[in-house]
């Protein structure tokens, strides 16, 4: 189909079958952080420390409550009619410290079986209600002790990781059929181990990023293989890698410097991992090479970004199902050339400045975000067209309001009707094969170090009141409708 905007139809209806979700995550909405026997992970050790790090010291202990409040989330979900849940697995919930081997020692522990039964339950109970699970093995929350040996900067991980998706995919992959293995890898890597802003909060900047994705694209590949020669068979599921990505377009559209800036740019944020896991094995050319220069010139005796081997090249490469993106936001790149000053940052190893355009509205609640819905239009054709038109699916996408947040959120659904055109563009003009979209998020809750103070609910929560009711936003009414008529009906 091809149609002008003059003749753009009134009626968005988008391909049969078409799945509309919401997601969430483990440590944003869960609580019961020590319920049961719940070991600690690195966001409990992080915002109990204090030190001014999240929005008023706030933790996540209590959150949304949805260890004990489940009922009330799947509610939710059938109200809104979504046809998936997005959700992740507390690691350290299921195994207390990050190891089978620590469960396996206690036989059918009590422990054990608490964590195991609470997910068997959201599971059953959403397969009842006809809705599909999307369920994350892990969400930036790293049971402490296998921070304690060194987290995602050592190789050691890879394994434990593997096991840990062994486990999973043995335990509940007979009825899960979606899987990602990490959420996030970009954000994880660079706010955790290089900026040191997210949990474990130590930077190590220059080197933290690229030594920790290393080893999560390892862990990664080994858990997709693991569930490819041991479960796929069987259980006939999907499994890949839930990756972030703004769109950039260079600052001067004619400017050569610019054009390859932005290039540098969306190399650095989403092709570092999906070229590797997609395409053939290895890290973007153009990143190689800039981080080999810098880091000559710097006189480390090899580049930061370190290298994969030929084994571990076959074993990445093609090791996806699916193509799972993650939307917020866009950028303009504007080149600059690096300065010694400026040495040892991975956001400076691409020699690029990162603005906004002056009239994007920018979210009052999170700084970062801009808005930009025809962004998301753009990045899917980037994905098509640079990674042989994968199925994609969209597995986080959403605006925040700040607090307190009106449950009338005019604007900010409006921002979702513009995204959601862009979709339908993004299938029909540009023929994209995306097949499902989900919102961030179901609920309110804990976003990392902006607290509670940032909302990317469909369901307002109070957070004052102990039995954190959820109460529908505008948004989450006009999204059901959205579901119902699979598009948008009525006046564009
Ligand atoms: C993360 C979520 C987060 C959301 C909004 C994504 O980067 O996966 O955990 O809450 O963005 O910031």
């Amino acid at each position: 189909m091809a149609f002008s905007s003059s003749s753009y139809p009134e009626e968005l209806t988008f391909p049969e079958g078409f799945g509309w979700g919401a997601s969430t995550a483990a440590y944003q909405v869960e609580g019961g952080w020590d319920a049961d026997g719940k070991g600690p992970n690195v966001w409990d050790t992080f915002t109990h420390q204090g030190g001014d790090r999240v929005f008023r010291n706030q933790t996540a202990d209590v959150a949304c409550g949805s260890y004990t409040l489940w009922e009330e989330d799947l509610k939710c979900i059938k109200q809104l009619g979504l046809t998936h849940y997005r959700f992740s697995l507390s690691w350290s919930r299921l195994l207390p410290d990050g190891t089978t081997g620590f469960i396996n020692q206690k036989g059918n522990c009590f422990l054990k079986i608490e964590g195991i039964d609470y997910y068997n339950k959201m599971i059953n109970d959403l397969l009842a209600n006809g809705v599909i699970p999307v369920v994350v093995l892990y969400h930036f929350d790293l049971p402490q002790h296998l921070e304690d040996q060194g987290g995602w900067k050592t190789e050691a991980i890879v394994e434990v990781f593997d096991a840990y998706a062994q486990f999973c995919f043995g335990t509940f992959g007979d009825r899960v059929k979606l899987w990602i293995t990490i959420n996030e890898p970009n954000t994880l890597a660079l706010c955790a181990y290089e900026l040191g802003k997210f949990a474990p909060g130590v930077p190590n900047p220059g080197t933290g990023a690229y030594q920790a994705a290393h080893n999560i694209i390892r862990a990664h590949a080994k858990a997709w293989h693991s569930y490819d020669s041991l479960f796929r068979k069987k259980q006939n599921g999907q499994v890949s890698i839930a990756l972030f990505s703004p769109w950039i377009e260079p600052a001067n559209p004619t400017s050569l410097a610019d054009q390859k800036a932005a290039k540098r740019v969306m190399a650095l944020a989403l092709d570092l991992f999906a070229k590797p896991i997609f395409i053939d094995g290895d890290y973007p050319t153009v990143l190689k090479s800039w981080v080999a220069a810098i880091s000559k010139k710097q006189g480390y005796p090899s580049s930061r970004l370190p290298e994969f081997t030929e084994e571990e090249k076959r074993m990445i490469k093609g090791s996806a199902d699916f193509f799972a993106v993650q939307y917020y936001t866009t950028r303009l790149a504007k080149h600059h050339e690096n300065s010694e000053e400026e040495l040892k940052s991975l956001l400076k190893d691409i020699g690029t400045d990162l603005l906004p355009d002056p009239s994007w509205p920018c979210s009052q609640a999170s700084s970062w975000i801009y808005v930009v819905p025809w962004g998301i239009r753009k990045l899917l054709k980037y994905i098509k067209d640079t990674y042989n038109n994968p199925v994609i699916y969209i597995t986080e996408n959403g605006f925040p309001q700040g607090d307190p947040a009106p449950l009338d959120d005019t604007q900010r659904w409006e921002y979702f009707r513009q995204t959601i055109q862009e979709l339908y563009k993004a299938i029909h003009l540009d023929k994209v094969n995306l097949q499902l979209y989900c919102v961030w998020s179901l609920l309110d809750n804990f976003e990392w170090i902006e607290g509670f103070s940032s909302r990317f609910g469909l369901y307002h929560i109070d957070f004052e009141n102990p039995t954190l009711p959820r109460v529908p936003y505008k948004s989450a009414m006009e999204y059901a409708k959205i579901i119902q008529n699979n598009g948008i009906k009525g006046p564009l």
